[in-house]
């Protein structure tokens, strides 16, 4: 029997390393339980912080992902200072351009209403988008501009908050398969794993796509492909080039050496790579990411296929079909990295936050396409109630029994 944290957390992703750190920080003893860091969602998402841009309706949920954008500066660079590494958080506005002249509708709450806190939305007609982004296809006829969205390095992030949960003295156990959750009456009594059975006194199950695999939970996978392009540089990387050959890979066997083998290449006086996008480009079924590195990240599919593996032909070609009609200067980019996901999502597409049927054990699962975005008011509002046994008005909306009659 290996004893005794004070909270085990199962699922290493970036869920559960949040959370892990935040109840270090206030004082408990965490111990994370993941099965393979690499196959995170964390890994395989774009890290737009997106909740204007994605057209989240007035609702709870869009109330969540606000309060969790507002988090993120201050998270972050608590986290940067931790442990010295970048998350690549870049507050750097998203642009949503559109075909047609759509409805002006605006997602602003009820709630922000009353407070007057309006996220800033604006309207850009055709003149007004394509100087805003040179490079925009000529059938954009106008967009949103939503200056308070942005983006974060999702494997930078993920990375980070490994090494700040290390360097915090957070036991994180890899390559331990959770195989059951242990119950009695209404109690979780132990959890039985690949590396013997533990025991805490709370537990949180935080294992994103994979949750119902454990727990009666209704959380099922939503494939998403993806790719990366880079910016060429004027005259240094020929398609031939030693970098070249060596970036071409697939997850999820991407080592974050690789990763950053592309980030440190050497640039020479005057090769500057030219930064053509700076702000992301959220389109019709179509994102695209650009980092200051020079990398762009475009995505990306949606697909009820189980955990199917694998990049597909059809999959990328529509990816790039759209991508290249947005913003045609794509085309002419090396293709860096192709890869593949899987969204945890519910029935209605909410995550499942709180309680459980069980006194001890807390859910923090089902965050479908928003789990980098709200990673940060996950760990705040879990950690309040497993610590303080306080419960933020809006969890009641994300708890799991809404689904009980379903
Ligand atoms: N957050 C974007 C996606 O899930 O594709």
């Amino acid at each position: 029997m290996n004893l005794l944290s004070d909270i085990l957390i199962i699922g290493g992703g970036i869920v559960g390393l949040s959370l892990a750190i935040e109840l270090k920080l206030r004082g408990a003893n965490v111990t994370v339980l993941t099965r393979d860091f690499q196959q995170a969602a964390a890994h395989a998402a774009a890290g737009m912080l997106a909740p204007q841009a994605e057209q989240l309706p007035p609702s709870p949920m869009l109330d969540l992902c606000l309060r969790s954008r507002a988090l993120y500066p201050d998270w972050t660079s608590k986290l940067e200072q931790i442990t010295g590494t970048p998350t690549g958080f870049w507050p750097c506005g998203i642009l949503s351009p559109a075909y047609d002249i759509q409805s002006r509708a605006s997602n602003i709450s009820s709630e922000q209403k009353v407070s007057g806190k309006f996220p800033v939305s604006i309207w850009l007609d055709k003149e007004a988008i394509h100087q805003h982004q040179p490079g925009l296809s000529s059938e954009v006829v106008g967009g949103w501009w939503y200056p308070e969205d942005g983006q974060v390095d999702n494997r930078a992030l993920a990375i980070t908050l490994w090494a700040a949960a290390q360097q915090l003295g957070i036991n994180i156990c890899e390559g331990v398969n959770v195989e059951e959750i242990q119950t009695q009456n209404k109690q979780v009594i132990g959890v039985k794993t690949s590396a013997g059975d533990w025991q805490a006194q709370q537990y949180v199950l935080a294992t994103g796509a994979w949750s119902n695999q454990l727990l009666s939970v209704p959380v099922y996978p939503k494939k998403g492909q993806m790719l990366s392009v880079r910016v060429p540089l004027p005259s240094l990387e020929s398609p031939l080039s030693p970098e070249g050959k060596e970036c071409f890979f697939l997850s999820p066997s991407l080592t974050t050496e690789k990763v950053s083998s592309f980030s440190s290449l050497p640039l020479t006086v005057g090769q500057e790579r030219r930064l053509p996008l700076k702000q992301v480009l959220f389109g019709s079924e179509i994102y695209i990411v650009p980092r200051r590195d020079g990398r762009i990240i475009i995505g990306a599919s949606s697909e009820d296929v189980g955990f199917a593996p694998y990049n597909t032909t059809g999959g990328i070609q529509a990816l790039l079909a759209r991508a290249i009609r947005l913003y045609p200067e794509l085309q002419h980019f090396p293709i860096q990295e192709l890869w593949w996901g899987f969204r945890p999502t519910t029935p209605d597409e909410l995550p499942i936050l709180g309680g459980s049927a069980y006194d001890n054990l807390t859910l923090a699962t089902g965050h479908y396409r928003n789990g980098i975005l709200l990673a940060p008011i996950t760990a705040f509002l879990i950690a309040d109630v497993i610590l303080e046994q306080k419960h933020d008005p809006l969890l009641n909306h994300f708890h799991y029994s809404r689904f009980s009659n379903t």
